[in-house]
């Protein structure tokens, strides 16, 4: 990595704007399912989780992956955006705006990756119907193509859950636009095989997503960030490259996004590109499920060799920072600070971190004070298998989080 050149790059402990909002610093924690909510219902130990976070020192945290309808939802056990969660989702900004931090929420639509016993329709909407990839490890073997009313309905459950979210009162939203989720399936050629105005070239790809993003700003956009996770690159032959990602960036600019937050990887196809590295071999025989485990099992057979490595998708990246002049957030494989100074002299606006602030919530307050450096998460990413444990996500180089704060509801 080159040694950022110190004197005209932008200091990421200095305050910056997103949109309508003014956070503290440039440093924000990125959504990491956090398995901290029952049923739908956000427990103690997701207040407590953010409330740590928040008190380390971002700027910023993200809650994990809310969705934006019943059907919506990937998981059940996944916060879901509804009257019934308000007074916990209020409990969560409450505490964690006590330590002086903003809240962002990840809000989602699954699509066609969805692991529900139930739906309300056959089959899971997605950008084209057919057979689905997703459901070699879910059981759901197709999917179903998203008609004009469909479309509005879904558009319409974006708006709904951005003014929630306003009302439990976030800070932001930060529209999940990446990883192979509904608006994910939009974007990705994988996907996308549509013949109408909403398929073909990346720009036409980006048409529904960037309607969804259009009415959440509309919505919401005068008084709360609304942000996007995009891919940069899906990680996988055929799959949506840094120059589609640099076209979509375009699109969502010219809409009018206030930030961008720069992914990559695929759920199905590519879940070793997320995390710069393989999954642990526990995320597999922890599955219980033998045909879904078999299948996740050939999924890791195909993924490549590769080796950990700070800002894997800093190339990447580099190209839709080339592309834009919006505000662009670097992701992936943060860990140190000079690899976060690296990403300011890069152009990015700020760093967005997960596995660094699950192994220390307390990392930012370190690298501001001296006393670190850089992290000693590993990134062997068998947090990821803790997501669906009892006390939820956490690092495995530490104890388990508490499985009673974990079945309390956060308001209760
Ligand atoms: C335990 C865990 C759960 C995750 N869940 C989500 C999620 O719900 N939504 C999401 O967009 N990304 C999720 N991710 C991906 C992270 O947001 C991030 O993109 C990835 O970890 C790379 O960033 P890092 O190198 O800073 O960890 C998850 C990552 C981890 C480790
Ligand atoms: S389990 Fe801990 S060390 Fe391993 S990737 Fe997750 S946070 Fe890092």
């Amino acid at each position: 990595m080159d040694t950022p050149a110190a004197a005209s790059v932008i200091s990421p402990f200095s305050p910056m704007r997103i949109g309508p909002i003014a956070l503290r610093n440039r440093f924000i924690k990125s959504a990491t399912n956090e398995g901290m909510a029952k049923g739908g219902v956000p427990s103690k130990m997701l207040v407590e989780h953010h409330r740590r976070i928040a008190a380390g020192g971002v700027a910023m945290t993200t809650v994990a992956y809310c969705a934006v309808s019943p059907d919506g939802r990937t998981f059940v056990d996944q916060v879901s955006l509804n009257r019934e969660s308000l007074p916990h989702l209020r409990a969560l900004t409450a505490a964690v705006h006590g330590e002086g931090a903003a809240i962002c929420a990840q809000i989602t639509h699954g699509g066609a990756f969805t692991f529900l016993p139930e739906l309300t329709r056959k089959y899971p909407l997605s950008s084209s119907g057919g057979l689905n990839a997703a459901g070699v490890l879910s059981g759901r073997l197709f999917k179903t193509a998203m008609t004009a009313a469909d479309m509005r309905a879904v558009l319409a459950e974006f708006v709904a859950g951005a003014q929630l979210a306003r009302e439990a009162g976030f800070d932001a939203v930060e529209i999940h636009m990446g990883h192979g989720y509904l608006l994910s399936q939009f974007l990705s050629p994988l996907y996308n095989r549509r013949r109408d105005g909403y398929g073909g070239p990346a720009e036409r790809r980006a048409r529904f997503p960037a309607q969804v993003l259009r009415a959440v700003l509309d919505a919401v956009g005068h008084e709360l960030a609304v942000t996007c996770k995009i891919c940069v690159t899906e990680g996988v032959k055929k799959g949506a490259t840094a120059e589609d990602a640099a076209a979509v960036a375009r699109v969502l600019e010219r809409e009018g996004a206030h930030l961008l937050v720069l992914s990559g990887g695929m759920n199905v196809e590519s879940p070793w590109a997320i995390f710069g590295s393989k999954m642990p071999k526990e995320a597999l025989t922890s599955i219980e499920n033998r045909i879904v485990r078999f299948a996740a099992g050939l999924q890791e057979l195909a993924a490549p060799k590769i080796e950990f490595r700070e800002l894997y998708f800093r190339e990447h990246s580099q190209k839709v920072r080339a592309a834009v002049k919006m505000p662009l957030a670097y992701l992936g494989g943060a860990k140190s600070l000079a690899g976060v100074q690296t990403a300011m002299a890069d152009g990015f606006d700020c760093v967005v971190m997960g596995r660094a602030l699950i192994h220390d919530a307390e990392l930012v307050n370190k690298f501001r004070d001296g006393r670190a450096t850089t992290s000693a998460c590993t990134a062997c990413n068998r947090c990821v298998v803790m997501m669906y444990t009892e006390g939820g996500t956490s690092c495995v180089l530490f104890p388990p989080n508490d499985p009673l704060l974990n079945r309390t509801p956060a308001a209760a």
